[in-house]
């Protein structure tokens, strides 16, 4: 027999049936709870709200565990390639050899964006941030494909439509960056796999061969892994909450994007390095900036420490760490911004403060470090991660749409003023 809770309000009590997940995660299903009793439930940044139940990624903050599908993410991030992952999470299974052959075909195939992309590409300033370049111009593939305007449209129809963005998305990501550099876009080579592809088309130039370092593109593939999905975030909650209004997977993932760039979310590998930077800049004191960050009369925040759900440590970031270490060794890399981010690390991970609220180094402390030594660029650092979760996305919104789940639309609790006369503005 399933489980209740009861809640007792104003003399009468009411029976809240409780809904349990196969991790043993257990929830009070309060979807009945105005209609019997009037209230309703307010938390703000839904620190403790369950917007859905999901079959993608399993993850518990305070043991540490990362799982998509029931994967390990140790065990993907060491074993799997980015494409089979991005076939696990939307598709649900691993795939066969010939169901992975033939997903890669397709996605090859619709690597090229349309020739008057470029044109709208053309008409944004050359200090035009690539997030904010990127989510425009995967708005505008609706234009160019309008029949993706209605996910309700056959099985089929709304594949062609997934796998054209994640054919799309790696050639669209680079040119962002051809507009800030100014230079003339580099078209796919369908010959090379998906990160080489991406490389190359990010750091070569039209008229010249460009061979991708392979220690590159590997170490690439494992972060994009790593940020593939991670369950109800702030970009997947607004993935989902777009597409719920039936919008398309387009403008859906154009809507993620944005979510992902502020610095509370996928915009901290940016900020990670610039608060590096200016620590350097200002003579590498790094206990003034630790104590800066405890001054609660000072907005400050050590960038790339605590995590919503992480408390104990972020295990993307433990396998991330290991992986910079690795590819830094590999290139050679030395860089004295690196040498402030291990000393910060050392000091914040020993503080009473850091320790007493469970903040730990999470994946964009070390992920910028990495996307560093790979020689991305900082503002590019942001739309890397948008590459990577782009799988996680288009998995949230295919099942939000194949459970047909209702449009998301919360409640509030009204603190304004109550009714009151208007007053002609002569007589303000
Ligand atoms: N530096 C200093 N203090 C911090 C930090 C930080 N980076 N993060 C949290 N705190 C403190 C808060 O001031 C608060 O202290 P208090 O209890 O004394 O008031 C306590 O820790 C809890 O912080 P909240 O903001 O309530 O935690 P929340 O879960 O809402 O925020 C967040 C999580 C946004 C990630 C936060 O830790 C933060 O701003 N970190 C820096 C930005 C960052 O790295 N974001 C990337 C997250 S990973 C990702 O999105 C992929």
């Amino acid at each position: 027999m399933s489980k209740t809770a009861e809640l007792h309000y104003d003399g009468k009590s009411y029976q809240i049936p409780v809904v349990e997940g196969t991790e043993n995660e257990k929830a009070l299903d309060i979807s009945r709870i105005r209609a019997e009793s009037g209230l309703i439930t307010l938390d703000k940044g839904f620190k403790n709200t369950g917007s859905t139940e999901s079959a993608i990624t399993f993850l518990n903050g305070e043991e540490g565990i990362l799982r998509y599908r029931g994967y390990a993410i140790e065990d993907l991030a060491e074993k799997s390639s980015f494409i089979e992952v991005a076939f696990l999470l939307i598709y649900g299974e691993l795939p066969t050899t010939e169901e992975l052959k033939d997903f890669q075909e397709r996605i090859v195939h619709h690597t090229l964006v349309h020739e008057d992309v470029k044109s709208i590409l053309d008409g944004f300033p050359s200090k035009a941030h690539p997030m904010g370049v990127l989510s425009s111009l995967v708005s505008s593939l609706t234009a160019f494909y309008p029949k993706s305007l209605d996910p309700n449209r056959s099985k089929e129809q709304v594949d062609g439509t997934i796998i054209r963005i994640l054919a799309k998305l790696p050639t669209l990501a680079a040119w962002s960056y051809k507009n800030r550099m100014r230079q003339p876009v580099v078209y796919p080579n369908n010959n090379l796999d998906y990160c080489s592809n991406f490389l190359r088309m990010m750091f070569g130039l039209p008229t010249e061969e460009f061979d991708v370092n392979p220690v590159v593109s590997k170490a690439l593939d494992k972060l994009l892994i790593l940020h593939a999905d991670h369950e109800q975030n702030c970009s997947a909650s607004t993935v989902r909450i777009v597409g719920s209004s039936h919008a398309s997977l387009y403008a859906s993932v154009s809507a993620g994007i944005a979510a992902l760039w502020g610095p509370l979310h996928g915009g901290a590998n940016q900020a990670v390095i610039e608060m590096l930077e200016a620590i350097r800049k200002d003579g590498g004191d790094i206990s003034k900036y630790v104590a800066k960050a405890k001054d609660k009369s000072d907005s400050f925040r050590l960038m790339g420490f605590g995590h919503r759900v992480y408390k104990n440590f972020d295990p993307r970031a433990t396998i991330i760490k290991k992986a910079a270490d690795e590819v830094l060794a590999e290139l050679g890399v030395k860089d004295p911004v690196l040498d402030i981010a291990k000393q910060l690390e050392e000091i914040a991970l020993k503080d009473e403060y850091f320790v007493a609220r469970g903040l730990y180094p999470n994946v964009d402390f070390y992920s910028g470090i990495i996307y560093r030594a790979l020689g991305i660029p900082t503002d590019m650092f942001t739309v890397m991660f948008a590459l990577g979760r782009l799988p996680g996305w288009v998995a949230q919104w295919k099942e939000m749409r194949e459970n047909n789940e209702p449009i998301g639309r919360p409640r509030q609790v009204y603190q304004g003023h109550t009714r009151r006369d208007y007053v002609n503005i002569a007589n303000r």
